[in-house]
């Protein structure tokens, strides 16, 4: 009744009618504690979001006297388990009513999120018999849920020989759908859904010659970062004889389901949203998301939203960084409940050699097999072509006269790398140089191409371009030298999105990173394995780099803590894998940075708290947990309303007003701590409390080493511990020492307990604002 009263209200209070608006999909908010009073009054035999629906359907219908057409709304999702609301593709009017229903909080316009790949196991120090592989920890069963672009079902990386049955706290399923049974499902794959409501609001209907309206991926990536986490064991498994070798997800006895959400212009974060909001009720115990967006505040961040409510419910998140490094502040995904993965290299590399006619060579990178070529005639795109694209050798910009029979030296730009050569190749081009522009530095990608070339750094284009001028007959050779080892790393990717966070400055962001360069995973056959439609070749595993493929490493890492530690909260895992990150390569010096052309060394806003090592993770000697509540009052010492903390509080929280609270409080395992440029003297302290997970009796000592500018005082600098679980509280004080320095600049240092063979270690930030 409240309900019927409350529309007459509002039809009364209708005033001019506004032209029909344009529908759009939203992401609606509600405060589940406000709404039960009003909606289930009306029809308690409807779900409370088609009650919503109607309501404002209705109402909005009411006002429109001038019978104008009138779009309804419609409901596309409910969202009950990670978030509470719905999506609905609803105008602005529809909005305006929504706005008067009890509980309303927000309402977010859709969005895209983009999609951001074994030798890495080895990398990892994960071999067969060391203690983490070792049978009986492999025996539990960990479920990873996939948030990505499908999977390819019949890969021999999701047999399931040697699986027990599928765990019985399993309640997901397998969709059928466009070439894609339910028996599709294996005890290694066992659910697969597909989202694609929000995304066709955007875009239309899907064109089912180039998707499977179904779990099956036609993309490859989410096969891709799938297998990385959890695949099973492939013996022989190389691309083209590149990087050969056992390949294996980082917990291949682990179970898969996979929640497609990505179609070929993106992922809608409504479908995502859908999502995640199922697979966990499903009961997945690991989220895998190698997608996101620009960073926005928490409250707006809708993958930060559910994955809230996925760590509540004991959900370990990991999400990638994004791949716009190396400008900082470009990491996305970096909520303090989230594992933010960036991006680097293994000591593995797939090297050619260029060389000139006049006995100069250069070293670059691709994964095109075959002889050396011939020393052949050499000419730039730029001078091969009329018009100005022909630089960057795009379709059609180049003279087959000029360019047949000749190695074509092409700069990177809009067009894709593998696409430039099928350009060269169809204007009958013999072979092809991939060169970087200035800003793109020193950073190379090895490549899949379909015809002899490789990629170079910047700096050897002035020398290419000079030989050429100086040159009659300039020539070139490239040789192919296979897979190769021992090369420093890692080293950190130039494109692995930085910090510091401008969401949430007081943690550091990304948390660690993990191997995202030449990672070569499972592939669909039918899938051109260099994007290129006309390329045929099949493939069974393909060589990619991004923070998408360094994410599942971790969610499979992150699988087999978890079995290994079924106690551990997500945040406890977190901090295990954190805490034990290492920064030294394997030459044992930092990790350097590709941004830099490995001339400087790489930050904790490149890499967090260093490189993930797994078996030091699984015996880490303290923990820093962080619970829910915790994580509420970190966002209310961001000045977060009470309406955008009932986004993830779902209305059962307020923040204390007799509390002083500080961001940097938050019992997070490294510190970002902020200053004020012109404040000398200037001082904040932290107070930090850590569980120990090691041995029952034990002393840790605290180690210091001091940012630049910055005097770093703890107290106590011994902690005691007389058994397992205790947990000990610590400060520290931050003390500005030194001159005033220049805003937007940072120093670096750690915080370290130690105790026997435990190292803790919290890496420090500061910033000057
Ligand atoms: C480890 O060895 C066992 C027994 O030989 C085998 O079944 C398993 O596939 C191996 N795992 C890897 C990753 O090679
Ligand atoms: C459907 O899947 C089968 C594998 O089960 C594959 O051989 C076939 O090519 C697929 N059809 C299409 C249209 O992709
Ligand atoms: C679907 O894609 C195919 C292949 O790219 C194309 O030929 C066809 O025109 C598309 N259909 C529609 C309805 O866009
Ligand atoms: C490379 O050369 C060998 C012998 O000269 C020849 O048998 C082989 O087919 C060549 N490979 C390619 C990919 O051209
Ligand atoms: C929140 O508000 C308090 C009091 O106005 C202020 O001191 C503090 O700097 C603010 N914090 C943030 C993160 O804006
Ligand atoms: C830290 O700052 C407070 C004021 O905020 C001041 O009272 C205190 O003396 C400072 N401590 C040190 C060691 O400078």
């Amino acid at each position: 009744m409240i309900f019927r009263i409350l529309f007459l209200f509002l039809a009364f209070m209708a005033t001019n009618s506004i032209a029909v608006a344009d529908q759009q999909t939203y992401i609606v908010h509600m405060d589940k504690t406000k709404l039960k009073v009003s909606i289930h009054s009306h029809d308690r035999s409807k779900p409370w979001s088609e009650s919503i629906i109607y309501f404002i359907s209705e109402a909005s219908m009411q006002e429109e006297e001038e019978k104008e057409e009138i779009l309804a709304p419609q409901l596309l999702y409910t969202y009950e388990t990670t978030m509470f609301g719905f999506a609905a593709q609803l105008s602005k009017k529809h909005l305006k009513y929504l706005n008067q229903v009890d509980g309303f909080l927000s309402a977010i316009p859709d969005e895209l999120s983009t999609l951001h790949t074994t030798y890495t196991p080895h990398f990892l120090g994960l071999d067969n018999g060391s203690a983490l592989w070792s049978a009986s920890n492999l025996a539990s069963d960990m479920i990873i849920g996939v948030i990505d672009s499908g999977i390819w079902p019949e890969h021999i990386s999701f047999q399931d020989s040697g699986l027990s049955p599928v765990p019985s706290h399993w309640k997901g399923v397998c969709e059928q759908g466009t070439n894609f049974s339910a028996s599709d499902c294996n005890k290694k794959l066992i659910g697969a859904r597909t989202y694609f409501k929000g995304y066709e609001k955007v875009f239309g209907k899907l064109n089912e010659t180039v998707s499977y309206l179904s779990p099956r991926d036609s993309e490859g990536h989410g096969t891709h970062t799938a297998s990385t986490a959890a695949g099973n064991v492939v013996k022989n498994a190389n691309l083209y004889g590149q990087a050969g070798g056992t390949a294996s997800g980082m917990r291949y006895t682990s179970r898969i389901a996979v929640y497609k959400v990505c179609w070929p212009k993106g992922c809608a974060n409504s479908d995502i949203l859908a999502a995640v909001d199922q697979a966990v009720s499903d009961g997945v115990d690991v989220l895998s998301l190698s997608l996101g967006s620009d960073p926005k505040p928490f409250y707006d961040d809708l993958i930060a939203v559910a994955s809230f409510g996925a760590t509540k419910k004991g959900v370990f998140v990991a999400c990638s960084a994004g791949n716009k490094g190396p400008s900082p502040s470009t990491v996305s995904n970096g909520a303090p409940w989230i594992m933010t993965v960036a991006a680097s290299s293994t000591d593995r590399s797939f090297p050619t050699e260029v060389m000139l006619g006049n006995g100069k060579f250069f070293k670059g990178t691709s994964l095109y097999q075959g002889n050396l070529t011939n020393q052949l005639p050499l000419v730039f795109g730029k001078s091969a072509g009329t018009k100005k694209e022909a630089q960057h050798c795009s379709e059609g910009s180049l003279d087959p006269k000029l360019v047949h029979g000749k190695i074509v030296v092409c700069e990177r730009g809009k067009n894709g790398r593998t696409e430039m050569g099928e350009v060269v190749k169809v204007a009958g081009g013999a072979g092809m140089i991939v060169l970087n522009a200035e800003n793109q530095g020193e950073e190379i990608y090895a490549d899949l191409h379909i015809l002899p070339a490789t990629s170079l750094g910047a700096s050897e284009g002035k020398t290419i371009e000079t030989y050429i001028q100086s040159d009659k007959k300039p020539t070139a050779s490239i040789s192919f030298m296979g897979t190769k080892f021992g090369d420093p790393a890692p080293v950190m990717g130039a494109f692995s999105s930085r910090g510091p966070s401008i969401v949430g400055p007081d943690v550091i962001k990304p948390d660690v990173t993990a191997p995202g360069v030449n990672i070569l995973a499972a592939w669909p056959p039918k899938t051109s394995p260099s994007f290129i439609m006309n390329d045929k070749r099949e493939v069974l595993f393909n060589i990619l780099w991004g923070t998408s493929m360094s994410c599942p490493h971790v969610s499979g890492i992150a699988a087999l803590l978890k079995s290994l530690h079924k106690d551990w909260s997500p945040a406890a895992i977190k901090s295990a894998l954190m805490t034990t990150a290492y920064t030294l390569n394997n030459k044992g010096a930092p990790i350097s940075d590709m941004a830099s052309d490995n001339k400087a060394f790489a930050t904790p806003f490149a890499f967090g708290s260093g490189h993930v090592n797994p078996v030091s993770a699984f015996d880490p000697g303290l923990v820093y947990d962080i619970g829910t509540e915790d994580y509420l009052n970190y966002l209310c010492s961001l000045n977060y309303t009470s309406s955008q903390i009932a986004l993830l509080s779902r209305g059962k929280f307020a923040c204390s007003k007799k509390a002083v609270l500080q961001a940097g409080d938050l019992n997070y395992p490294s510190f970002a701590v902020l200053f004020d440029r012109s404040a000398l003297n200037a001082n904040v302290t932290y107070t930090r409390v850590v569980t120990n997970v090691g041995k029952p009796q034990s002393a840790y000592a605290v180690k210091v080493k001091q940012p630049d500018g910055v005097s770093v005082t703890v107290e106590p600098r011994v902690l005691k511990f007389e058994k397992v679980g205790q947990k000990l509280s610590y400060k520290v004080t931050f003390l500005a020492v030194g001159k005033a320095r220049v805003a937007g600049t940072s120093s670096f240092g750690s915080l370290i307990w130690v105790s026997g063979r435990y190292q803790v270690r919290s890496p420090i930030a500061l910033t000057w604002k």
